[in-house]
């Protein structure tokens, strides 16, 4: 069986589809065998839908932005949940009744969680970050606001391919090195 990585926010607009796209890249861009899923009719994402089964694979699956009744039966049949979320206080209840949602769902389920859109500049930003480890939530890193992301979504490329060198690239990187260690395909 593959593994499965739900991407995954009742929130709208936090990132899902992007980081959805952006996991399926980093993987593949490892060499790992990558299937894609979209249980969003809304769509957007880059990558074609098609799902693989191979024992090595995984694949990464883009959800909508609304409450579906579907989503506790989709996290049953994950075994990695992402949930993409921006700074604010506006966010937070949204992000921890999906966490519950799923976790309830699937209690074998490995969460992280993004902080998208972030600088540490603001403060605010900031005490959202550390309301989140104080909570002891499971954060896998912080992505800042960068142009790259949505020409990535216009030319269907990653941040990474767009702008190696840049903050965007190093903080998807560092979270997709994260994310082999939990699909199990870390050194
Ligand atoms: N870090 C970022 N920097 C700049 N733009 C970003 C960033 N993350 C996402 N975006 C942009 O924000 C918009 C919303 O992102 P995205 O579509 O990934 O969210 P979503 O959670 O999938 O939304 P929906 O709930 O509608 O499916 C897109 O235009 C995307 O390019
Ligand atoms: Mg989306």
């Amino acid at each position: 069986m593959a593994v499965n990585v739900l991407v995954v926010n009742q929130k709208g607009g936090v990132g899902k589809t992007t980081f959805a796209d952006e996991i399926a890249w980093g993987l593949t861009r490892r060499g790992v065998e990558v299937g894609f899923g979209n249980l969003d009719p809304q769509g957007g994402a880059v990558h074609e839908e098609g799902m693989l089964d191979a024992e090595d694979a995984v694949n990464v699956i883009d959800t909508p932005g609304f409450l579906s009744d579907n989503v506790a039966e989709w996290a049953a049949n994950a075994d990695v949940a992402v949930i993409p979320v921006q700074p604010g206080t506006l966010g937070l209840k949204p992000m921890k009744r999906t966490l519950r949602l799923v976790t309830q769902a699937n209690p074998d389920l490995a969460v992280g969680i993004i902080v998208n859109n972030f600088s540490d500049r603001r403060v605010l930003d900031r005490q959202f970050l550390e309301l989140l480890e104080a909570d002891d939530l499971p954060v896998l890193g912080t992505v800042p606001t960068a142009e790259a992301f949505k020409q990535g979504t216009a030319t269907g490329r990653s941040v990474v391919e767009i702008n190696s060198n840049g903050k965007a690239a190093a903080a998807v990187e560092a979270i997709i090195d994260q994310i082999m260690e939990v699909t199990g395909h870390g050194e």
